[in-house]
């Protein structure tokens, strides 16, 4: 494998606010073309970190660096970082065209250029077109794509999204995560995405780093840390675990990591309290004594079972903590 190029780096970097809190001793490396997220729960920080990142928040102390250059001196607007946030704030009364061509304009880009380029990031986010519309005649997640594209244009080393899909339904934020992901492998751009969405890091990331109360607790590909989570807070975090109490230690189980059998040894046995058909997969909860413990099945294995039925159960993959 080729040596990857380092992109930004955050050098033992600590944001108080003048109440206490913020984050401590941050240290991340972020290669070329990667796409990284914080995630974590609401008040653990991402926002901080991405703010200072950005220009918009002075660190307290440590460094941050792109392309191996200190950039902690430099305003949000000399910064090779442009930053898309959760609420739209395109210009509500200018056009499309002017919301967009405004960066460039600034830069005193020729004219047919800014066109050009108009053009071509309307093309990259799928609203082509839309020139001379205003924002408030957009939806939404249109909104949104604009947003990306105007960031896009000024051509940035890295770009931050914080939280930028929270405000879409459902079906809309999976499909703007699809884009983006496409968008980013296209033109290769460093990505540094905030989110307290499990499931949108999963989707999204080269790799994630989960938060907990303004430090880290674990920087890995979304495998690693759904696979071998480091703590009790990613493991509950991330995905569905059960937790079991075993001689004074915890076990961690993955409902899919939990089989129903006939024979053989056990690890632990109940009764079938519900059995739940969520499409190619059946969720049974079997009482266990005081807990309840959640199995993903095929539909073979569910339909020989009835409430009640005491059955046997085998984890064929655990964690301690
Ligand atoms: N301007 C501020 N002044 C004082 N404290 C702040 C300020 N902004 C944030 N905080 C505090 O710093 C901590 C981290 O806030 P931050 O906004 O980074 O969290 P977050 O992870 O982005 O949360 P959310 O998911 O809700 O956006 C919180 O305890 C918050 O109350
Ligand atoms: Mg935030």
């Amino acid at each position: 494998m080729s040596e990857r190029t380092i992109k930004l780096q955050i050098k033992d970097m600590t944001k108080k606010y003048d109440n206490g809190d913020g984050v401590e001793h941050i240290n991340l490396t972020i290669y070329e073309g990667e796409i990284v997220t914080m995630l974590g729960p609401s008040g653990c920080g991402k926002s901080t970190i991405l703010r200072t990142l950005g220009g918009f928040l002075d660190t307290t102390s440590g460094d941050i660096e792109i392309d191996g250059k200190s950039i902690i001196a430099l305003p949000p607007e000399k910064r090779p970082t442009a930053m898309v946030f959760q609420s739209y704030n395109l210009w509500p009364h200018m056009t499309i065209y002017e919301n967009l061509a405004f960066g460039l304009k600034l830069r005193k880009v020729p004219k047919a250029e800014i066109d050009a380029s108009v053009k071509h990031h309307l093309e990259l986010v799928s609203m082509s077109g839309c020139e001379k519309k205003y924002p408030g005649q957009l939806s939404g997640g249109q909104q949104q794509r604009i947003a990306i594209a105007r960031s896009l244009m000024l051509k940035p080393a890295v770009l931050l999204l914080d939280e930028p899909f929270s405000a879409l339904d459902a079906k809309i934020r999976q499909q703007m995560r699809e884009e983006l992901k496409k968008i980013q492998s296209e033109l290769g751009i460093t990505v540094v995405f905030v989110t307290h969405d499990q499931e949108e890091a999963m989707a999204l990331s080269h790799r994630i780093v989960v938060m907990n109360k303004g430090v880290f607790e674990q920087v890995g590909t979304p495998t690693e840390i759904y696979d071998n989570p480091a703590s009790k807070y990613v493991a509950s975090f991330i995905g569905e675990m059960n937790f079991l109490d075993k001689d004074g230690k915890t076990l961690a189980v993955r409902p899919e990591d939990v089989t129903i059998i006939q024979d053989g040894e056990s690890d632990i046995s109940g009764t079938v309290r519900t059995i739940m058909i969520l499409g190619h997969y059946v969720e049974v909860n079997v009482q266990c004594g005081e807990t309840v413990v959640k199995c993903f099945v095929d539909r073979e294995v569910s339909d020989k079972l009835s409430i009640g039925d005491p059955v046997k159960l085998k984890f064929t993959k655990h964690h301690v903590f």
